[in-house]
């Protein structure tokens, strides 16, 4: 497969590839990654993502970070991005801290909260991180809007998905339970941004405190995806 893609993109784009640590927890399964990994490295992909749980293991139990410390430390310089239980930006530093690994790729921790990546840099950078203000969110989610309507073929088609989006973006205002009530009340296209305008108002701004603090991370809700 990773010969075939080669080929394919003709060295035009970078080709990574997205690992599990395994299927199971059997020694087998373990070997199996390793010869994988090796052998897509040989052929020359540009970097991994490892997901450290296994596909049994499915959302169930933390991702097991001491083994991309593993897989760091097996492949040297080769770029490996870290993936799992990246709920806040500190938990990017602290992966990157306890794993050595090259990057990072954030999955649950960015639905509803795209503003994860800024923060990411400023924390890096040695600035404190910044919750969103109400404006920086309904922009978010009007542009999230405007570009989800021609991707799904129509505002009827599209709003669904925004839908659930929208009230992910909701888990992150200052009251998410009384935002949640009102949220999950749309139903129809031309009712989504006035009742954005409403809950992400002005008026909810944090009162000058603006600065991220752990306690803002937001719980996982997603246990189930496609991969
Ligand atoms: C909605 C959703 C869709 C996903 N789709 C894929 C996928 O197609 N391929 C894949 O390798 N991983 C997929 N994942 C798994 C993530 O890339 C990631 O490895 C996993 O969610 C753990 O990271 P997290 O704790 O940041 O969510 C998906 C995750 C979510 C939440």
């Amino acid at each position: 497969m990773v010969d075939a893609v080669l080929q394919a993109v003709a060295g035009d784009v970078p080709v990574t590839v997205k690992m599990r640590r395994g299927s199971d927890d059997s020694p087998a399964a373990e070997a199996r990654f390793w010869a994988i990994l090796d052998g897509a490295i040989a052929r020359g992909i540009a970097a991994a993502t490892v997901h450290p749980r296994t596909v049994e293991q499915k959302y169930q139990g933390p991702s097991r970070w001491p083994f991309l410390a593993g897989v760091k430390a097996h492949v040297g310089a080769f770029p490996i991005l870290g993936s799992g239980d990246l709920f806040s930006a500190f938990d990017v530093l602290a992966m990157r801290r306890e794993t050595a690994v090259d990057g990072v790729t954030i999955a649950r921790g960015c639905i509803g909260n795209p503003f994860v990546f800024t923060q990411v840099q400023d924390l890096l950078a040695g600035r404190p991180a910044l919750r969103p203000t109400a404006a920086q969110q309904r922009a978010a989610i009007a542009r999230h809007w405007q570009l989800a309507v021609p991707f799904y073929g129509g505002e009827a088609k599209a709003l669904p998905h925004v839908r659930m989006h929208v009230i992910k973006y909701g888990q992150y205002h200052p009251d998410p339970v009384w935002a949640r009530t009102r949220l999950v009340t749309l139903r129809t296209p031309a009712g989504l941004l006035p009742l954005v305008d409403e809950v992400f108002a002005d008026r909810f701004d944090a009162d000058g405190d603006r600065e991220l603090r752990p306690e803002h991370a937001v719980a996982p809700t997603i246990h189930a995806c496609s991969e």
